[in-house]
């Protein structure tokens, strides 16, 4: 049996980032994965260009039970810190819209960095390894058989990451470890996930795959203005994305079809106009093929001239409040987040430390703290990452 000061269960991005910090603390830490290759999601991030963090990182831009939990972290570890760190390695970024930074050439120069910090710390890693039984040593402590070795450490920290993307190497074995070790869960979902049409929306839209417009959507607390794709099986592109972790099975979300725009005041200055309501439309914005669909599905097809006080104000409120009843969300498969996790109730947000089990952390995505689209994931991973490996 091989003894660590810790070990670290997952080789994403929390896990990474906390291994390099344990170790270059002087902790002697083992960092296992059952994947392959290192951090895939980082890889495949940001379309290979990795979102990295946001200029503009607040905790109101985090869902979770305890929306306060992840303020602590946040502040130790704040989006200049991986600025500064990036600056270390000659890393070159941009700011693209909203605040998020990405790189300028690749997101493997960000799996390099962390793997170069981790190389510093002294850390030993093993990838390919399946892990088998945890036990707590009556000691304290915990014990891990794995297809490797029977390993044991001080500290055992999971950074396993959620659901999504299981072809890459997504399991649910930090929810399992947490229920072995009596760590309460919060219910999981898949998050920032297109969404899907009920039968009769996919009759009437699917036509309209490949179409984009900004506009405004609304799902319970959730409310974004960016822009709706619309695609053979329902709804994605940021705007959904983003109020998919809002949305729940029944729900409707309402969307603004001409945000920040009076529609009302737009149709009663051409109220004796010939044109026809879809070629005004298009001319305030819209996409030609989404302007005749759309209208048709309302059944206003018709001139503005045609429009009665009463229908213009109806259109009108539809533009502004266009209710769809997806029927669901496109899963895991599709989902860049899991929603919900351990429950912060059960941590500590200093220290990330379970609170019944001492020497047990829980880091990154496996936990109810699940960021807006825009790089808030990644740096609720690096953030809660470092606070463990300061205190593991
Ligand atoms: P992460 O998933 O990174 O790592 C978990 C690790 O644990 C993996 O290496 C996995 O193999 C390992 N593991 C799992 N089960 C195991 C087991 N049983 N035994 C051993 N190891 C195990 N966020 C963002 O801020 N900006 C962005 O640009 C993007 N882009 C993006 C694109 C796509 C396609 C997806 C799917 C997701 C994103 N995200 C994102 C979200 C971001 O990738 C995610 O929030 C972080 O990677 C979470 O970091 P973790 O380290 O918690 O998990």
């Amino acid at each position: 049996m091989t003894h660590f000061d810790v070990i670290v269960i997952g080789a994403g991005a929390a896990g990474l980032m906390c291994a390099a910090t344990a170790g270059q603390r002087g902790r002697r830490v083992l960092l296992l994965d059952h994947a392959q290759k290192l951090a895939e999601k980082i890889r495949i991030s940001g379309g290979g260009r990795c979102n990295f963090t946001n200029s503009g990182v607040r905790y109101d831009c985090y869902l979770s039970e305890n929306p306060n939990f992840c303020r602590s972290a946040l502040a130790q570890y704040t989006a200049q810190d991986f600025i500064d760190l990036l600056a270390r390695y000659n890393i070159a970024w941009h700011e693209k819209k909203l605040g998020q930074l990405f790189c300028d050439e690749s997101s493997e120069q960000i799996i390099a960095m962390l793997d170069a910090e981790c190389g510093l710390g002294g850390v030993e890693r093993r990838m390919g390894v399946t892990i088998g039984e945890v036990a707590r040593d009556p000691a304290g402590g915990f014990t891990l058989q794995t297809a490797d070795g029977v390993f044991a450490c001080e500290s055992l920290v999971v950074a396993t990451g959620g659901l999504s993307i299981p072809q890459i190497g997504a399991s649910p074995f930090g929810y399992r470890l947490a229920e072995q070790f009596g760590v309460a869960l919060t219910p999981l979902a898949p998050a920032l996930v297109p969404l899907t049409f009920h039968v009769d929306d996919a009759a009437r839209f699917a036509e309209l795959a490949g179409v984009s417009l900004e506009v405004e959507v609304k799902a319970g607390k959730g409310r974004f203005r960016e822009n709706v794709l619309f695609t053979h099986k329902g709804v994605s592109g940021p705007a959904i994305l983003q109020v998919s972790s809002y949305w729940a099975p029944g729900m409707e979300i309402s969307i603004d079809l001409l945000p920040g725009q009076d529609a009302e005041e737009l149709l009663l200055a051409r109220a004796n106009s010939e044109q026809r309501v879809a070629n005004a439309l298009v001319e305030w914005g819209w996409p030609r093929r989404f302007a005749d669909a759309w209208l048709l599905a309302q059944g206003m097809d018709v001139r503005l001239r045609e429009l009665s006080p009463k229908t213009r104000k109806q259109l009108a409120e539809a533009i502004h409040h266009w209710r769809l009843k997806p029927n669901g969300t496109q899963g895991y498969k599709k989902a860049e987040v899991t929603l919900g996790g351990v429950s912060t109730r059960a941590l500590s947000s200093k220290t990330m430390q379970a609170n019944a089990v001492p020497g047990l952390y829980f880091i990154g995505e496996v936990v109810d703290v699940t960021g807006h689209l825009g790089g808030y994931n990644f740096q609720w991973a690096w953030s809660s990452g470092f606070v463990a490996g300061k205190n593991c």
